[in-house]
């Protein structure tokens, strides 16, 4: 369950997984709702795209407590030099605030708006270019798209260059090379 010095445990695994997963679902579906001039397609986006982000909320909140209270990060694989190391830290401590704010804006902007009378009622839906919040989640979305990138480069950079087990103790198969 917890993780050890050389590997991640299930807990941490899954969590990591399963938040990526749901992450990518709400960048493909906001996005295609802020692109789309059809009303009935974005709120049938948004049907998706809330429910989602709730799940999500409720993963990063568990996935907070989970590090703070219950397990430890394996130690770094293989030797990378110390400006790699706090990179790789500020790049998930960016990704962390990033979800924190996307959620918060996300939330903000669907109470003012009253999105969920429109998405899940029969209110029309919101003009949300109109509100604040919906300016910042969408420049939010670019820059976590932008961290992102950078998240996924580095694990493949450390997987295929560095060969070092950075991705594969991420993986759920027990083989490593240490
Ligand atoms: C990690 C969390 C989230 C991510 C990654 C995310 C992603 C996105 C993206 C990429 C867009 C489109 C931005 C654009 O086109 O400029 C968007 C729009 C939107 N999101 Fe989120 N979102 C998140 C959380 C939330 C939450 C918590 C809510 C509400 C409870 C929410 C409600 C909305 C709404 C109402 C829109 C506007 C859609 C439109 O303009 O057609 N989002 N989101």
């Amino acid at each position: 369950m917890k993780s050890t010095n050389a590997t991640f445990g299930t807990v941490a695994k899954s969590l990591h997984w399963l938040s990526a997963l749901f992450i990518i679902g709400l960048l493909v579906s906001g996005f295609r709702s802020g692109f789309s001039n059809d009303v009935a397609a974005k709120a049938a986006i948004l049907q998706f795209h809330i429910p989602i982000a709730i799940l999500v909320l409720l993963l990063t909140t568990v996935r907070i407590v989970w590090w703070i209270f219950f397990d430890k990060k394996p130690a770094p694989a293989g030797s990378s030099p110390a400006w790699q190391e706090t990179a790789s830290r500020w790049t998930h401590r960016t990704l962390y605030l990033l979800i924190i704010l996307m959620l918060g804006s996300g939330i903000t902007l669907s109470l003012i708006s009253g999105a969920p009378d429109a998405v899940f009622g029969t209110a029309p839906l919101p003009e949300f270019q109109d509100y604040t919040p919906r300016i910042a989640h969408g420049i939010l979305a670019r820059v976590l798209v932008a961290i992102v990138l950078l998240h996924v480069g580095a694990a493949l950079f450390h997987h295929f260059f560095q060969k070092d087990d950075t991705l594969r103790r991420m993986w759920f198969s027990k083989k490593t090379n240490t």
